[in-house]
């Protein structure tokens, strides 16, 4: 009898020290891995974090960089922070918010989604996602591995687009990444010029290098109030890639990281712009029924309730092939560096099992997140724009080379703008190049 109870004694006790433990190792767990947000008061806290200034900023001991957060409610109540993450690297992530005027911490877990395409680099665009408090409206947030990190000693990011303004412009064009000392300067040119002659009010770059007479024509254009240049030192944080595939190129980000710029270029605009354009500098959606965009963005939607995306075909205007009347050879533009539109208006035929790329006119609200060619995730459909409404002027090396030049089809559609271009180019070279 009495061995027995001194048996149940020690199973007791034995239980009773196993479920203690249990305890603790729960209380533990949940305090480090609990999803529920929470909010803490840090003494003395007075939401003083330093401002993060520059477009990228690395959080450190976690492979994440930020470019900045954004409050999206059209789900729910989050902040969408845009960055730049190793798909596998990346650590937990977590949002410190810090609500005036009590200064109360409200930390919150992200939900990290790396964007689908990666296209193989280590490196991509990404949201983290985190839910805000219900009973403020914070104004900035911080990003942090540990979620007791002191606020104060974190740098803190405005959060954009809490204020929905609304449409103070049509049309805005996203022109991805500016880089390898670009020096195009009669092309952009012309390119700056079609956009505002076809209807935009802005265009946003995101410049990493280029030449110094190209820095002219940005700064004319800045002082304009048409170009808003956003500086993109993405190689001073990566090896980027100048391909768009990582089997192409071994490197860190693909595309000097073209992919976050353009996200970041929709949710910028979202509630500033009534569509936004996704294109580079040598592209020009270029309509064919219509005068501009605004009456051909009028008409599509028109056919198309509910869409929130158009697709363009991409068509390749070789820069080699020019065409015999050479009626647009400008002598002064000769001085200019760089290509002359007017002179090339042959395009190649399509090839036989190969999809012409798209670009995309957007209602950028509709957006969730966008690729080069294509939205990843939208709340509206996406409409194939036929190629007699308008097509993508793509001025570029051929892609078929050695095609022979009675195979390319005589388009002159970039004529028609022939006269309001060449005058809008002879005054903005005047008042900078020449
Ligand atoms: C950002 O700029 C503000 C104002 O110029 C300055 O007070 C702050 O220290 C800067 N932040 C960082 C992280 O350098
Ligand atoms: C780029 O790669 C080299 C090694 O190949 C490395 O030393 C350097 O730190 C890297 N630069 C960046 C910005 O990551
Ligand atoms: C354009 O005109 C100049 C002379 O003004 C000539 O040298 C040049 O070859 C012409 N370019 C083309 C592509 O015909
Ligand atoms: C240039 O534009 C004018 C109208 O602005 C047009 O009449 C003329 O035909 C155009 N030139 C060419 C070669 O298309």
């Amino acid at each position: 009898m009495l061995c027995c109870k001194r048996k149940l004694y020690q199973v007791a006790a034995a239980c009773t020290c196993a479920f203690t433990l249990m305890m603790i190792l729960s209380y533990l767990w949940t305090q480090r891995h609990s999803l529920q947000p929470k909010i803490t008061t840090q003494e003395g806290n007075l939401c003083r974090g330093e401002s993060a200034n520059n477009t990228i900023t690395a959080i450190k001991d976690t492979n994440t960089f930020i470019i900045a957060p954004y409050f999206d409610n059209r789900k729910s109540k989050i902040t969408r922070v845009i960055g730049i993450v190793h798909h596998e690297k990346v650590k937990d992530l977590f949002c410190l918010f810090c609500c005036q005027p009590n200064g109360e911490i409200y930390v919150s877990k992200a939900a990290i989604d790396v964007h689908s395409d990666r296209f193989g680099f280590p490196y991509g665009a990404a949201d983290l996602l985190c839910s805000e408090p219900q009973n403020c409206d914070p104004n900035f947030v911080s990003i942090n591995w540990d979620p007791k990190g002191n606020i104060d000693q974190l740098p803190r990011f405005e959060i954009k687009n809490r204020k929905a303004e609304i449409f103070p412009v049509e049309f805005t064009v996203c022109i991805s990444t500016m880089f390898g000392n670009y020096n195009n300067v009669l092309q952009f040119i012309q390119s700056i010029e079609m956009y505002k002659i076809l209807g935009a009010q802005k265009v946003i770059i995101y410049k990493n290098s280029c030449s110094k007479l190209m820095e002219k024509a940005l700064e004319f254009y800045i002082a304009e109030g048409t170009i808003e240049l956003i500086p993109w030192p993405i190689t001073s944080y990566f090896n980027v890639s100048s391909y768009w595939h990582f089997s192409q190129d071994t490197k860190d980000i693909g595309y000097y990281g073209q992919i976050t710029a353009l996200n970041d270029c929709i949710y910028r605009n979202m509630y500033r712009s009534k569509f936004v354009l996704l294109n580079d500098i040598d592209e020009i959606i270029l309509p064919f029924k219509h005068p501009d965009w605004k009456i051909m963005m009028s008409s599509l939607q028109e056919q198309n309730p509910g869409a929130g995306i158009f697709l363009f075909e991409n068509h390749i205007f070789p820069i080699t092939l020019y065409d015999s009347t050479d009626i647009f050879n400008i002598t002064s533009w000769n001085a200019v560096p760089g290509v002359n539109i007017l002179q090339h208006i042959h395009r190649e035929p399509d090839r036989k099992n190969v999809f012409n790329p798209k670009k995309m006119i957007v209602d950028p609200r509709k957006v969730v997140q966008t690729s080069v060619h294509s939205i990843l995730h939208a709340y509206g459909d996406s409409v194939n724009v036929p190629i007699d409404v308008a097509l993508v002027y793509h001025c570029r090396k051929p892609i078929q080379e050695k095609l022979p030049r009675e195979s390319l089809i005589r388009d002159t559609t970039v004529w028609r703008y022939n006269s309001s271009l060449i005058m809008n180019v002879n005054n903005v070279l005047q008042k900078t190049v020449f």
